[in-house]
C-alpha cells in the first residue's frame, strides 16, 4: 500500500542523481528519466481536472465535506472500535499505522475519500471488517477528516461512491 508514494520517492531520487552525474553530452531528451520527471510534474494537475468534470462543489477535503456532529457521532465510534489499535490521538503505534499529520498524508495524499472509504469498511477493524453500519464508517472517516485539520461544512458525508470517488485527499487548499 505504500509502493506508490515510495516508488516516487525512489524516482525523484533517480532524477537527481542523474541530473547531478551526468553531463550534457549524456543526457538525452527522450531518456527514461526525462519522461518520469514529465509525469511526476503533472501529477500535480488532479484537482483542475477533478475540477473540469463539472459536478462538484466538493472536490478536495477543503471543502467542507463533512458537518461537526457527524464528526462527534464518529470519535464515539472510533474510541470504541478503533483506538485500541489506533491509540486514542489517532497516532498509532508500532502494530497499527497512524491516521493523522504526515503518515497519514504520505498513505493516502492525492487518493480520494472513496478510497479510503472503502479500505476502512473492507479492512478494518481487522479481527472483524465491515463489521459496522456504512454509516458508522462514513463518521468514523469524518472524525479521521476533522482530526487531520480538514474543515467541517453544513452537509453531511454521505455513503455515494460517486461522490466519495471524486474529493480528493490533498494536502493543502490548492490555491
Ligand atoms: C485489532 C487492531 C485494529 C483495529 C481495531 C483497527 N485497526 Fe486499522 N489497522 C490495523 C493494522 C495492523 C493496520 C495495518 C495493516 C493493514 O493495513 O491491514 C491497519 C491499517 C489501517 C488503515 C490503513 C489501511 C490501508 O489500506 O492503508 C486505516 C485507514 C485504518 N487501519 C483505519 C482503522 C479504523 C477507522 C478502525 C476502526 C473502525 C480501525 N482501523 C481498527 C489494526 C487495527
Amino acid at each position: 500500500m505504500i509502493s506508490r508514494p515510495r516508488s516516487s520517492f525512489f524516482v525523484l531520487g533517480l532524477l537527481a542523481t542523474a541530473t547531478a552525474c551526468a553531463g550534457p553530452s549524456v543526457a538525452q531528451p527522450g531518456s527514461p528519466a526525462a519522461q518520469s520527471g514529465g509525469s511526476l510534474a503533472e501529477s500535480g494537475g488532479a484537482e483542475s481536472a477533478v475540477g473540469e468534470s463539472g459536478s462538484a462543489l466538493a472536490e478536495s477535503v477543503w471543502a467542507g465535506i463533512y458537518s461537526q456532529q457527524q464528526a462527534e457521532r464518529g470519535a464515539a465510534h472510533y474510541l470504541e472500535t478503533c483506538s485500541s489499535c489506533h491509540s486514542e490521538d489517532l497516532r498509532g503505534n508500532s502494530n497499527a499505522p497512524s491516521l493523522i499529520g504526515s503518515s497519514f498524508m504520505f498513505l493516502w495524499g492525492d487518493r480520494s475519500l472513496g478510497d479510503l472509504f472503502t479500505s476502512i469498511q473492507t479492512l478494518m477493524p481487522t479481527n472483524a471488517p465491515n463489521s459496522l453500519p456504512p454509516q458508522s464508517y462514513l463518521d468514523i472517516l469524518a472524525f479521521i477528516m476533522e482530526s487531520n485539520g480538514f474543515p467541517p461544512g453544513t452537509s453531511e458525508l454521505v455513503a455515494d461512491p460517486a461522490f466519495l470517488g471524486q474529493i480528493m485527499i490533498t494536502a493543502r487548499s490548492g490555491l
